[in-house]
Parts: C-alpha cells; structure tokens; sequence
C-alpha cells in the first residue's frame, strides 16, 4: 500500500466545533456523555501509540517517522477538541473516525513490513503493532456501535478482550527490562501465566454464556478474581512508571510514558468492571 498524506484530517478546531453546534444540539446527552468519555480516553491512548511507534521506528525511515509524528499531531488536536466540547457528534466524529480507519491501515502496514523483515533495525515488537491495532479497532467499533448488548455477554467481551490486552502488557515489560532485573522479570513473568489463565478461562466462559444460561453464577467469582489480579497488575505497572522517572530501573523502554500507559489501560479496564459489579454475574 503506497504512504498516504494525512495532512487533509489535519482541521481547525474552533471552525469545527462553531460549524457544529446544530448538530451536536440533535444527539441524546446521556448516549453522548459517556461515548464523549470513551473518546477522551481512546483519542489520548492513540496519541501515544503513535509516539511509540515513531520513537521504535529504524532511524533510516524517516518517512515513516514523519508519518508517526503526524498521527501523533492529529489525534492530539483531535484530543483538545474533545476536551472542549460538550457533546460528540457530526463532523468532529466523522473526522475521528476517518483518522482511526487512517491510523489502523498505518499500523496494519508496519505489521506487514514486520512480518515479511523489511523493517529491520527498530525496537517494534510485531506482537506490540498487533496489540496496539486491536486497540484503534475497539475504538473504532465504539465509535460505531455504542449500545449495550446483553449484560453477560457484554462482561464476558470486555473480559476476553482486556485479559489478552493485559497479559500481553506484562509480556512487553518483561521484554523490555533488562536481563539483570531478575526480580521484576520474574514478577512480569508470574503476571503473563496469571493472565494467559484468565483469558484462557474468559474464553470458555463466553463460548459457554453463548448457550445463553438463566444464570451464571461461577462468572461473578472469577470476576472478583480478575478484579483482584488486574489492580495487583495496575500496581506494579504503576511502580514500574515511578522507578523508570527516577531512573531505578533498566530497560530499553522508548519513554516511561510506556509504563503509565499500560496503568492506565488497567485502570480502564477496572472501571468498566465496576459498571457491571456487584451484581453483573446473574443478569440476563
Ligand atoms: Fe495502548
Ligand atoms: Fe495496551
């Protein structure tokens, strides 16, 4: 696929927010407030995945460093006019859209220039692209579907998704810190078989829920587990970012931005588990 030019998704912000307010009049506020939260959030994660991919790229791409750089210039204007806005819709979520459907063909095309060993020289972990699109693509589909399916099967989708997502976050840091950091490679590690278990279980759990049960009782204890296991994960991703800011630990992480990052991913994850506790396991 040849490299595109982004620069058109590049807009004005207050000409796009003044151009559509009459629009943005016409969207329920309820549906629109917590897509708007959802929008914050994801635009923000885009924002630094495309640094880390510019920061990992060989040094002799320079195109596709330049390409990186202008995703992250795109999605943070697209941040400040999400922070400025009240409700999200019209334009400003049409240009959101077509600058995440740009941005995963980018990523998409590095993972192909990986896989095939014609991107030799950078610090781009193939697994971490893949990781990173099936990201934009979530997004993406919240964009595009909003409402809620069933109760159970919405907690078990969230589950197999963020469990992966979490497992994988731990199999980075361990690759990324160095040898001589026995003890924390060991904690990474015992993270990756904690995680690869519960996503291993998420899995059957919602090829099972797809039966439809009148209950599914077991569901509501093994969320408490995944509660228990993704704050414990959440803490030492958080301990993670303070030692890499004070220079306690060594690695070959592009930014210590990385470790806040995946924090905050496990805080998301958190949060919409508390959307559905305590009483998510036996609803319908
Ligand atoms: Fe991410
Ligand atoms: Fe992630």
């Amino acid at each position: 696929m040849p490299n595109q030019d982004h620069d058109d998704l590049l807009f004005d912000e207050q000409d796009l927010l003044e151009e559509d307010q009459e629009l943005l009049e016409s969207i329920p506020p309820d549906l629109d407030e917590t897509l708007l939260q959802e929008a914050r959030f994801w635009t923000g994660i885009m924002k630094e995945h495309a640094l880390f991919i510019e920061l990992g790229l060989p040094a002799d791409r320079r195109d596709l460093r330049a390409e990186a750089a202008r995703f992250n210039r795109l999605f943070a204007r697209l941040e400040r006019a999400l922070d400025r806005t009240s409700r999200l819709g019209g334009r400003l979520l049409q240009h959101l859209q077509r600058a995440l459907v740009a941005f995963i063909n980018f990523k998409e095309r590095l993972l192909r220039l990986l896989l095939a060993c014609r991107l030799p020289g950078g610090a781009l972990y193939p697994l971490l692209i893949d990781h990173i699109t099936r990201e934009a693509k979530r997004f993406l589909h919240l964009l595009s579907k909003p409402e809620l399916e069933n109760r159970l099967h919405a907690l078990l989708n969230e589950q197999v998704f963020w469990l992966r997502v979490m497992k994988e976050h731990a199999a980075f840091v361990r690759q990324l810190l160095d040898p001589s950091e026995r003890t924390l490679i060991a904690q990474a590690e015992e993270f990756v078989i904690i995680f690869s278990r519960l996503s291993e279980t998420a899995n059957e759990f919602e090829s099972m829920a797809s039966a439809n049960p009148p209950s599914f009782n077991t569901v509501r204890r093994f969320t408490n587990e995944v509660i228990q296991q993704t704050i414990a994960l959440r803490n030492f991703k958080a301990a993670a970012y303070e030692l890499l800011l004070e220079c306690q630990l060594l690695g070959i992480f592009s930014s210590p931005l990385l470790a806040d990052h995946i924090r905050r991913e496990a805080d998301k994850f958190l949060g919409e588990l508390a959307l559905f506790t305590p009483t998510e396991a036996n609803s319908k």
